[in-house]
């Protein structure tokens, strides 16, 4: 069969890999696509993952048997609806959830009313709008710090603020109420702090069934030790030594079956992935977030780990027919190192050539790369995902951390201590 992929970042060239692996597939495309897809898989230049109709163009003359939707955006936007309404397209199955389903990651408000109402575990909280300013900062004044302030709409990463005290969580509340994301800010949920050590939880579902892939944690802040500021991600690993087999029963249970229950419940066409952004708290696992997609830079350690063909997964998943599978994890650690550029997450330079793109041992994963006079060069923040297998944790990221090495660019850093805090 013929698959066209849409997106163009790690997570996309970590899923072209593993699509590609599978004999099922006769040519993949991934639109736009990176240097690194471009490896193992045709890239459709030009073609953007939110413009439905150039797609629908590229799927008919193609003759494209499946559309997998790498990110957010062109799910929160409708895309799965758009090829379900159009006659010539509705025969085609979308990887990915419906608009409505994808208010999940789309609309934090739409997230927390749904685990309220179907008993899933989660932060208490509450939503305002712009005309309940004075309301927010009453309820902030019954809370404890730290105050977690989380715009409703789509930013990016960049929607949710920690504020240590309260008068700042109260102006931090007045500017998104304000605009400060504008329109994704137009209504703010403030919630109950939680802590713990954090997972990233995934499954496949078909609406009825699902099937649970290898977990992941990531590293967001950009220093040794946790430190410094938020970025896309700056490595993972796979599997999380607390998601033992007791722990996942409990987000089975409590989380993950409620969670697709639920989604039958309100009517909410889904077939596609589900990120369980979870807390381990002392009352145990709690969602943190959804999204209605793989997590980056947890799927370039994931997809090391799914034994099972993905594109046989994803038939299943189009048919109905999920509960058929079975899911094999692969018994090694995988470590994910990103390199990035030098200043990421603030101001970087591009266009650096990288070299030694294919160190022994290790899978890379091109996130932020262009072409450039038959060169490949820096084209972003994130750059080369390094992922290698090991016997243990350890044995991986030793791995990971030599391949690292060897992809040079000018100015290129990363962390050395992936997995490290486990
Ligand atoms: P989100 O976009 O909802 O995943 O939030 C981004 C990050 O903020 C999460 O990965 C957590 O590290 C942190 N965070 C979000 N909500 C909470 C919460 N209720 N308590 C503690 N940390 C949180
Ligand atoms: N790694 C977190 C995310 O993809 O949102």
């Amino acid at each position: 069969m013929n698959i066209l992929l849409l997106g163009s970042g790690g997570r996309e060239h970590a899923l072209a890999w593993k699509i590609a692996q599978s004999a099922l597939v006769e040519t993949l495309y991934v639109a736009p696509g990176n240097a690194g897809t471009a490896e193992v898989a045709i890239n459709v230049d030009g073609l953007k993952a939110d413009d439905f109709e150039g797609v629908a163009r590229f799927v008919l003359e193609k003759s494209i048997d499946m559309l997998v939707v790498g990110p957010e955006d062109p799910l929160v936007k409708g895309v799965s609806n758009y090829f379900a309404t159009r006659e010539d397209l509705r025969h085609i199955p979308v990887i990915g959830p419906s608009q409505q389903g994808a208010q999940l990651e789309g609309s934090k408000d739409f997230a927390k009313a749904f685990m309220k109402r179907h008993g899933i575990p989660t932060a208490a909280y509450e939503t305002f709008d712009g005309t309940q300013l004075e309301a927010g900062q009453r309820f902030l004044e019954t809370l404890q710090p730290p105050y977690v302030l989380k715009a409703d709409g789509l930013c990016a990463g960049k929607g949710v603020l920690i504020l240590e005290t309260l008068e700042e969580a109260q102006q931090e509340l007045a500017n998104m109420l304000g605009g400060k994301f504008g329109n994704a800010s137009a209504r703010v949920v403030i919630e109950e702090f939680l802590s713990g050590i954090e997972c990233s939880v995934f499954v496949l579902t078909d609406g009825r069934h699902y099937q649970i892939l290898p977990e992941a944690k990531d590293y967001k802040r950009i220093g040794v030790g946790d430190t410094g500021l938020n970025t896309g991600g700056m490595g993972s690993v796979s599997p999380v030594p607390f998601a033992d087999k007791a722990w996942m029963q409990r987000v089975e249970d409590e989380i993950i079956r409620p969670t697709v229950e639920g989604l039958a419940k309100d009517d909410l066409d889904y077939k596609g992935f589900i990120f369980f952004g979870l807390i381990n708290t002392a009352d145990g696992p709690k969602v943190i977030e959804y999204n209605c997609r793989m997590g980056d830079p947890e799927t370039e350690t994931v997809m090391l780990r799914l034994k099972t063909d993905i594109v046989e997964l994803f038939q299943a998943v189009a048919e109905g027919r999920l509960d058929e599978c079975k899911v094999e994890h692969d018994e090694r650690a995988a470590v994910c190192v990103m390199c990035v550029s030098g200043g990421y997450p603030e101001a970087y330079e591009k266009g650096f050539p990288i070299t030694g793109l294919h160190p022994e041992g290790c899978v890379t994963f091109h996130a932020g790369t262009a072409v450039k006079n038959g060169q490949v060069v820096t084209a972003g923040g994130r750059v080369i995902a390094v992922s290698a297998y090991g016997k243990d944790k350890a044995d991986a990221l030793a791995q990971a951390m030599k391949g690292a090495q060897e992809v040079q660019f000018e100015k290129k850093y990363f962390r050395s201590d992936i997995g490290q805090d486990l």
